[in-house]
């Protein structure tokens, strides 16, 4: 075989499918709504722009893979704002070349734990890195499907014995992409506690831990994450691709165990992740403001609000998503969900069916509401011609 199983069976990276049709169609001189990949165009504030413009070195040496010092101060001031967490209460912090590298990377330091335990649990539908970096670590990686009758929750402790007592670690991502879920406190606090009487390690993908109602701000509410409940077996990844509009900068971080994270900085420094020191010094500039975070929440509300409306008064959706900046809807009754998004691609509205963000969930699809409001109105119209020209 020329390279190995995993690769070889690699199903192709879904966005690569959607950045197909969207060429074909621009090549077709054919206007395109974008609504496949969660990377809003939405300019990134201007202090992180000259930050890193200013930091430009004259001599170029290699970057920390801890975190320079200006950033790792910004991140836990970020912490201790947010989570109450400090340097002192059992945590440690290690700098993300964006978080998909680490999410990617830490499944090397996991399959094989605790005696050998090889299960990666992860949700289904959800990031598609889970499912491969588990493969490429040597593991077996666990879908665990969402349902929209208990919100999309995580119920671990009904899984079968001997998954339970197999597993090494397992992901929770609240706010969840593509549903939009939260995870109240109450859930979380069960998840935690399973994780502890089975010795599995908790690995929370909080990316959009940032991106809620904006009107929680008032009433001085969060999605919660893991880490405001203990330090012990958890890990959280952080990210500014979405906080703050940097998806191309690369930056984020790791914050979990203090007692685990001495190994992970070893094996870090081999995995060649340093994020360059002037994206670094625009990082520490992004976590140590909040206004440029609340102006996205609201852009993002906006859209939210808008498309909500048109999708529910086609019966496509019940329920408004508190968080992140997607809509998770059921494609028209009678129709396949790959079938139904290349039809509506044709019309220049492009949207993720859910068997291409799972492991064969059928009957949905996601918008990511990248678009600004003006293109998504237009948008909606023409998704709601095509949803009642079904009809007839
Ligand atoms: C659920 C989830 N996790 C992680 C990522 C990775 O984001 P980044 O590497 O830009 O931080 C994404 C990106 O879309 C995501 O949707």
């Amino acid at each position: 075989m020329s390279l190995n199983e995993v690769t070889l069976n690699l199903p192709n990276y879904p966005m690569e499918e959607l950045a197909k049709i969207r060429q074909r169609l621009v090549q077709a001189q054919k206007k395109v709504f974008d609504f496949g990949t969660g990377d809003p165009k939405i300019p990134t504030w201007e202090p992180i722009r000259k930050a890193v413009l200013e930091t430009l070195p004259s001599i170029s040496q290699y970057p920390s893979t801890r975190g320079c010092p200006e950033l790792v101060t910004s991140i836990w001031t970020y912490l201790h704002r947010h989570f109450g967490i400090t340097k002192d209460s059992g945590f440690d912090i290690a700098a993300s070349n964006g978080s998909k590298e680490a999410i990617f990377h830490i499944s090397l330091c996991l399959v094989g734990r605790a005696g050998g335990k090889r299960i990666i649990g992860y949700p289904d539908p959800g990031y598609p890195v889970y499912r491969s970096s588990a493969l490429f670590a040597g593991g077996v990686p666990y879908p665990m499907e969402l349902k929209a009758e208990n919100g999309f929750q995580l119920e671990p402790w009904l899984l079968p014995e001997h998954v339970q007592s197999q597993m090494a670690a397992l992901w929770i991502n609240y706010p969840h992409n593509p549903t939009g879920a939260t995870m109240t406190e109450a859930h979380m606090d069960k998840i935690i506690a399973w994780c502890q009487s089975r010795d599995v390690i908790l690995l929370a993908d909080d990316c959009y831990i940032d991106i809620y109602d904006p009107s929680w701000d008032a009433q001085g509410k969060r999605p919660p994450s893991p880490i405001q409940k203990t330090s012990h077996n958890v890990f959280s990844f952080m990210s500014l691709s979405k906080r703050s509009g940097m998806t191309g900068y690369r930056s984020g971080f790791v914050v979990g165990d203090a007692k685990l994270m001495p190994a992970l900085h070893t094996a870090r420094a081999n995995f060649g992740v340093g994020t360059p020191t002037m994206i670094q010094r625009g990082a520490a500039v992004a976590w140590a403001d909040e206004d440029h975070v609340a102006e996205r929440r609201r852009i993002f509300a906006k859209r939210i609000d808008m498309a909500f409306s048109y999708l529910q008064k086609l019966g496509l959706i019940d329920r408004k998503p508190e968080a992140t900046f997607y809509l998770w809807a059921r494609v028209p009754q009678g129709w396949e969900d790959v079938d139904f998004c290349l039809k509506l691609a044709e019309e220049g509205v492009i949207t993720s069916p859910s068997q291409w963000l799972s492991e064969g969930i059928k009957g949905y699809f996601r918008l990511a509401l990248v678009p600004d409001e003006k293109d998504t109105l237009e948008a909606l119209e023409i998704l709601t011609r095509f949803v009642q020209s079904l009809k007839v």
